[in-house]
């Protein structure tokens, strides 16, 4: 489906949940933040009904993401009733692959293509501080396991705060290089000043060629993660809350003052 600018919007990102195993410093509090009510999450059904819904409206991209995805309960589950859609040609998954390595075989037997990993530095002592308590240790694992289960290519996210010729990220670049992994590079955003960047070496950021809407782990679908603007898929039904969300995607996006990436999925 092609919105007012004629872009094809192909591609759906679906947060499961918006718990996280991690509190990164440019995400969250220390303390965490208010959660969701459960009775507000979508269910499993729910989620595959909009996303039959969203392919049947030309969608045939899809990421998981949270908060951290594979938190929620029974993931593998939901993955694979995912999986099992017709009509999806890539299925991939963003996660900070603290518990990848005992999910990565499931995940891929289930359908999952590639992983997108958030990695910002190769010290665990400065991954700690980041994430705040992090085990870097534990992200290698999964990194490892995602290559042995076959997902590939395995991108790695990599928050910056201006350059990508800063140390943390140039040893991150060169973890890479050794290890046939690709590398992202973010530029660190301040949602609540309304800023935010171009992904480097991915497309997130570029409103022009702008492809992806945007479901939310309580049902809202937004059409775009720098805009307040969301249609709940409970009250509207999947097929007008998807149809409203695209033909309401703005040229460009500059506001948002409800989301943050554990709640949008970044
Ligand atoms: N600025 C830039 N990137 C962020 N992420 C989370 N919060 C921010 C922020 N404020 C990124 C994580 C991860 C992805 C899910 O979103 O690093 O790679
Ligand atoms: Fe969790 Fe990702 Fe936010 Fe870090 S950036 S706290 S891993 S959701």
């Amino acid at each position: 489906m092609f919105d007012k600018y004629k872009r094809e919007i192909n591609y759906l990102r679906i947060s499961v949940t918006d718990r996280c195993n991690l509190r990164c410093v440019y995400c969250m509090p220390q303390e965490g933040v208010e959660l969701l009510d459960h009775k507000d999450i979508l269910t499993f059904d729910e989620i595959v009904e909009v996303t039959k819904a969203a392919v049947r409206k030309g969608v045939d991209k899809v990421r998981i993401t949270g908060g951290e995805p594979l938190v929620r309960k029974a993931i593998v589950e939901l993955v694979t009733m995912i999986g099992k859609i017709e009509g999806i040609k890539d299925l991939s998954i963003t996660t900070n692959a603290i518990i990848l390595s005992s999910f990565a075989k499931d995940l891929a037997k289930a359908g999952v293509n590639r992983v997108n990993i958030s990695l910002d530095t190769m010290n665990p002592e400065k991954y700690k501080q980041i994430t705040r308590g992090g085990d870097i240790q534990k992200v290698f694992e999964g990194i490892e396991a995602a290559k042995k289960a076959g997902l590939k290519p395995i991108k790695i996210n990599c928050v910056i705060k201006e350059s990508k010729y800063e140390p943390d990220a140039k040893a991150v670049s060169i973890f890479c290089k050794e290890n046939d992994l690709h590398i992202r590079y973010i530029t660190e955003m301040n949602l609540e000043k309304g800023e935010f960047s171009v992904v480097q070496g991915g497309s997130g950021g570029d409103c022009e060629s702008c492809n992806r809407i945007r479901l939310t782990a309580n049902g809202n679908i937004k059409p775009c993660l720098f805009s307040d603007i969301a249609f709940n898929v409970r009250e509207l039904g999947a097929e007008r809350a998807i149809d409203l969300a695209i033909g309401n995607k703005p040229q460009s996006g500059h506001e948002n003052h409800t989301g943050k990436f554990y709640n949008i999925g970044g």
